[in-house]
């Protein structure tokens, strides 16, 4: 906060004016802004002729997501993921939000995604089959489009389970291919996307005719009822969850690994380390939660890489009551930005920001920062509901193929970033495999 900061006036204004979080270059002029006015400013956005309000200190971030949260709903930012995904709970707001999300979170404990142990190891082992033979013909492997079908493949066989193999058979080829093929996330993508609610809506009522049972979400979602009139889901809101689960499931995910690969290659020392205490752990073909957790270096690599490049870069609140923060004031109805990727790089609360060390992520060194300062997963309570299994799925993919390759890049052009909804490489990272 500086010297000038006083409830009753607005924080300093950006020179400026543009749709700050929504414009191609936003996170560079973000950047910049940050390093000018400090943890709170404003902008002036033309286009919907009123301030956008962005904020850096954890304190104003935790104030924001967890003790004045109910003075805020989701920002502006989700208006371009609402026509993909409806009224899931990704999107939705108030008391559905609070049931769907209440029916939800038990499909996401710790005991339900050990069960998914074998679905996550079997994915990655069929990817690492393929990967053998690209070694042996020396061939570079697209990993950000590697990433992208694992862990699309992963998020679809835990909804859909053995159907999916039956609706690809059906229909000659995987439906939800186009999630990766098609990487733009334009009003043709979504056309694309909402038309395969079909399928869900057709393999619903499948199941319900032929009264099998079955283990993945598409069945918990089937048979989950509300707590107070135990009524099922509407047919339609639990479409879209499923949508819901397939794109937030999926895209964040293989940000993530897709950038692990990427500063590993970097950091050849951090390599080492990693694959010393795999190497010397059990090679088991399902891994439970509990075994890939207690490697301690493969979970401060995921933290580490999640700081440096969070997927969700940005988050997006408006206020429904004025607020104060940084010392500030925030009319009603203002938006309000959390740039993840600058907090988690904030000069007060990191030593050495921009280098990557996982071991700050040791227990000795995490009591140096605030708890704030750190949140690739989001706080309070519409934090991200997959957290566990995200984590779950990067290790098991580091524990996999970390024993068997070590990945060199091959930088063909320069690396951008590309933050947009999800923090990504602007273009597909190479990646050289050498046999271990
Ligand atoms: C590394 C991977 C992931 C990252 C970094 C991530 C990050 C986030 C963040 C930051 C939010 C909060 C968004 C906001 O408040 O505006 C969020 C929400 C959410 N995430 Fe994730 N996520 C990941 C993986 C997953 C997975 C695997 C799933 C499910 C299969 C998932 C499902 C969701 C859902 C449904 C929400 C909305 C929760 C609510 O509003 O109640 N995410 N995620």
């Amino acid at each position: 906060m500086t010297a000038a900061a006083s409830a009753h006036t607005d924080p300093p204004e950006a020179e400026l004016q543009f749709d700050v979080g929504s414009t191609d270059d936003s996170l560079e002029r973000m950047t910049e802004l940050f390093a000018r006015h400090g943890d709170t400013y404003r902008v002036f956005v033309p286009a919907r002729e009123s301030y956008t309000y962005v904020i850096h200190h954890p304190d104003d971030v935790k104030r924001v997501l967890v003790a004045n949260h109910r003075n805020y709903t989701k920002g502006v930012g989700l208006d371009r993921v609402r026509i993909l995904l409806g009224k899931g709970i990704m999107t939705s707001e108030g008391e559905l939000w609070k049931r769907q999300r209440y029916m939800m979170q038990p499909f996401f404990h710790r005991r339900v995604l050990t069960r998914f142990a074998t679905t996550i190891g079997a994915v990655n082992d069929r990817f690492l089959a393929r990967w053998q033979a690209a070694a042996a013909q020396g061939q570079p492997i697209n990993i950000t489009d590697e990433m992208s079908e694992l862990t699309l493949e992963i998020v679809l066989r835990s909804i859909f389970g053995v159907d999916l193999d039956r609706l690809s058979e059906q229909l000659g080829g995987n439906p939800f291919e186009v999630v990766t093929k098609d990487q733009e996330r334009n009003l043709q993508f979504a056309f694309k996307f909402r038309s395969l609610t079909k399928l869900v809506a057709e393999l619903m009522a499948r199941r319900r005719a032929s009264g099998e049972e079955h283990f993945d979400f598409l069945a918990m979602l089937m048979s989950a009822r509300d707590k107070e009139s135990g009524a099922p889901m509407p047919d339609r809101q639990l479409i879209d969850e499923v949508m819901t689960l397939i794109v937030a499931g999926h895209e964040t995910t293989a940000s993530g690994l897709n950038w692990t690969w990427y500063l590993l290659a970097q950091h050849p020392e951090a390599e080492e380390r990693l694959h010393a205490e795999i190497a010397a752990a059990a090679e088991l073909p399902a891994p439970s939660l509990a075994q890939v957790e207690a490697l301690p270096f493969t979970t401060q690599v995921v933290s580490e890489t999640l700081r440096l490049y969070p997927p969700g870069w940005l988050l997006s609140r408006r206020t429904l009551e004025p607020d104060v923060l940084g010392g500030y004031r925030v009319p009603a109805g203002a938006n309000v930005l959390l740039p993840l990727y600058l907090l988690h790089r904030h000069p007060h609360f990191w030593s050495e920001p921009e280098r990557f060390w996982p071991e700050r992520f040791a227990p000795e060194h995490e009591a140096q920062r605030p708890r704030f300062a750190y949140m690739p997963f989001a706080a309070g309570p519409r934090h991200c509901i997959g957290e566990t299994l995200a984590l779950y799925e990067m290790y098991v993919h580091l524990y996999k193929v970390v024993r068997h390759f070590r990945l060199r890049y091959v930088p063909e052009r320069p690396l951008e970033l590309e933050a947009q909804i999800n923090l990504r490489t602007r273009h597909p990272l190479f990646m050289r495999l050498e046999r271990r």
